[in-house]
Parts: structure tokens; C-alpha cells; sequence
């Protein structure tokens, strides 16, 4: 894929190569991230962040990462704040916001919107999740994630064997996963959930014809089993009807330290998207595992900032010119990564 100009919509548009490079670039983001190094690659540019749902790290990841390469951003955040309040559709949104950035980094809650609002940009468009439909850089991330932490096992990402435990209906960071993966060889997934949240049989029958072996269970015990990675998920209550129905499926798995060692192999990754829901009704990962080495949910956040600073860099052209514009840090970092 051309990534100069591009919106970044759908896992549809990547092919293997495509994640391999924005994998590279996500690694020479590594100084930058760390705080050894300032570049000012993006100086004077501006990234239009709106996001008309809740969101914290996407949000901030996004902005910071658009910061980490020398450019501004300015926010959106919700309806009521914005003219879509008003009555003001997508389109001409879309119209006046692109004139006021050189990107946009964007969340909604209708499947659909956020391809719409790309269709009148005049700017490229990066999906922060559109409904339960997508979140293509989150998967990125994992996948990103993933990699790591099975090269640390001394393993790639082909022969993976992960289980998908949770929300798979409504959770837009797993449909991307999935679609993500199916780029890949001799991968396995154990898709966990109630029968009523099951993963849509699209996405099943598209990974199954890519040669992925699914299976799907509603047992959380068995399934973790022979696994490499554990990839949990909240309930995604704002989608459904009521908080009662909601109410139904929270709690029905939970993941903590003395389940894993039961029933997990020595060293199964653990991931999430976050957040977690910590409340005593949900827990699905328990703070238990906090102290888990295998617990990879904050490599995760730390990872969004490599692999979002790699696609603002590819999809504005500067990948080339970021180590130009750089210099030494000036402070003292206390941060440890
Ligand atoms: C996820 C999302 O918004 O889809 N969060 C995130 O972006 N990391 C997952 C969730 O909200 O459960």
C-alpha cells in the first residue's frame, strides 16, 4: 500500500509487507519514545483529534505521539462540544476540520462514520474506532505487541496460538485483531465468549478462508490451555440496549493469577486493550496479575505511541527525515521503560 496521503481506515488495506513496514518504522521510534532523543520532524503541523465517544488512551496516545514528532494538536472531544450538536453533518465537518489540519486522528460510534468523514477530508483520516466495526491502529499495536513479546520466547508470529476471550460481538479491537492476523501463517484462535457475544460469522468464515484454525468455545478454563497469548476484553456495555442486559455477560470471565497458574502454559502472554473493568462485578483481569511478568497490558499502551508515531511519519512522508531533525534531550529522564 502507498502510505504518503493515505487514510488509515480498515485492516482490509494492509497486506503482510505493509504491517512488516510499519513495524520497522514503529522500531526506529524507539529513542524518540524513550526520551533520548527530540525530533522536530513535524514541526508546524497540525493534527485534528476528534473523538465523539469516550476514549483516554487513543486519544491521548494519538496526540502524544503526533507531539513526540514536533507537531501540534487540536481536540474535539464529544457532541455537545462540537456543531454536530447543531445538526451539522459529517460531510461538511469533514470539510471545514480538513482545512484546519494537515491529519486527523478520529472515534465514533457509527459503524461507518469515520470512512464517511474520510470520503470529504481533504486531509488523510486515521480510524480511532468507528462503532464496534473497527480499530485498526489498536490492532497494529497488539499485533505489534505480540511480536515482542513471542521474540522474546524466541518465536515469530506465525504458528501463534492465541485466545480471544470476551466481548468478540461488539469489540472492535478484536474484529481488527482477527482480520489482522489472517495475514499470517499457521495461526490458531480460540475464540471465547457467551454464545450471544460470539465473534460474526464474517469475520470467522474470512479467517477460516485465510487458513486460520477457529474454534469457539463459551469455557474459559479449557480454552487457555495450549495458548501463547491470552487476549482479554471488557464488556462493551455502551453498545448494548440496557445496562441490565449488559449486566448479563460481566463477570462471565475472569482471568486471575490462580486460574493462570492452573490452567495456562508457563509464560502465556496476557493482553487487553484496556480498560479493564476493575469493578467487583467485571474483573476480567484480576489486579492479581499485576505482579505477573507475563501481564504485557502496559508494553501495550507504551507500544501505541511507537507504532501511531510510525503511521503519522508514513502517512505524511517524513519517515527519511525524522533522525535529521533531531537532537539530544535536555532534561533528565527518570522514566524507565
Ligand atoms: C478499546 C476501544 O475503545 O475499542 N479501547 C482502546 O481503544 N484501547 C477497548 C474498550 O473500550 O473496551
Amino acid at each position: 500500500m502507498q502510505f504518503a496521503g493515505s487514510h488509515i481506515l480498515s485492516i482490509a488495506q494492509f497486506q503482510r509487507h505493509d504491517v512488516e513496514r510499519v513495524f520497522q518504522v514503529a522500531d526506529r521510534m524507539r529513542p524518540y519514545a524513550h526520551r533520548e532523543r527530540v525530533t522536530k520532524v513535524l514541526d508546524g503541523a497540525i493534527l485534528g483529534a476528534m473523538f465523539f465517544e469516550p476514549s483516554t488512551r487513543t486519544r491521548v496516545s494519538f496526540g502524544a505521539a503526533f507531539n513526540l514528532l514536533g507537531g501540534e494538536v487540536r481536540e474535539t472531544t464529544g457532541f455537545e462540544m462540537s456543531a454536530i450538536a447543531k445538526g451539522e453533518s459529517l460531510y461538511d465537518t469533514a470539510r471545514v476540520l480538513s482545512g484546519y489540519s494537515d491529519v486527523i486522528a478520529m472515534r465514533h460510534p457509527q459503524e461507518g462514520s469515520v470512512a464517511e468523514f474520510a470520503a470529504a477530508s481533504r486531509v488523510p483520516v486515521l480510524n480511532g474506532g468507528d462503532g464496534s466495526n473497527e480499530h485498526p491502529t489498536q490492532a497494529l499495536l497488539d499485533l505489534y505487541t505480540i511480536r515482542q513479546e513471542l521474540a522474546a520466547r524466541g518465536r515469530g508470529i506465525d504458528q501463534l496460538r492465541i485466545a480471544m476471550v470476551g466481548d468478540l460481538r461488539y469489540g472492535r479491537t478484536v474484529h481488527s485483531l482477527c482480520k489482522l492476523l489472517c495475514l499470517f501463517d499457521g495461526v490458531q484462535v480460540m475464540l471465547v465468549s457467551p454464545l450471544e457475544l460470539r465473534m460474526p460469522e464474517d469475520i470467522v468464515e474470512q479467517m477460516r478462508a485465510a487458513g486460520l484454525q477457529v474454534e469457539e468455545s463459551d469455557a474459559l478454563e479449557a480454552s487457555i490451555r495450549h495458548v501463547d497469548i491470552v487476549y482479554s476484553t471488557r464488556i462493551q456495555e455502551e453498545r448494548f440496549a440496557s445496562r441490565q442486559e449488559a449486566d448479563l455477560y460481566r463477570g462471565r470471565f475472569r482471568l486471575n493469577q490462580a486460574i493462570y497458574t492452573e490452567h495456562c502454559e508457563p509464560n502465556t502472554v496476557i493482553m487487553h486493550p484496556l480498560p479493564r473493568d476493575s469493578r467487583a462485578t467485571a474483573r476480567e483481569l484480576d489486579e492479581d496479575l499485576n505482579d505477573n511478568p507475563n501481564l504485557a497490558i502496559f508494553r501495550q499502551t507504551d507500544n501505541g505511541m511507537l507504532v501511531r508515531m510510525a503511521l503519522f511519519a508514513l502517512v505524511l512522508d517524513v519517515v527519511e527525515q525524522v533522525d535529521r531533525h533531531a537532537r539530544d534531550v535536555n532534561w533528565y529522564t527518570a522514566r524507565r521503560f
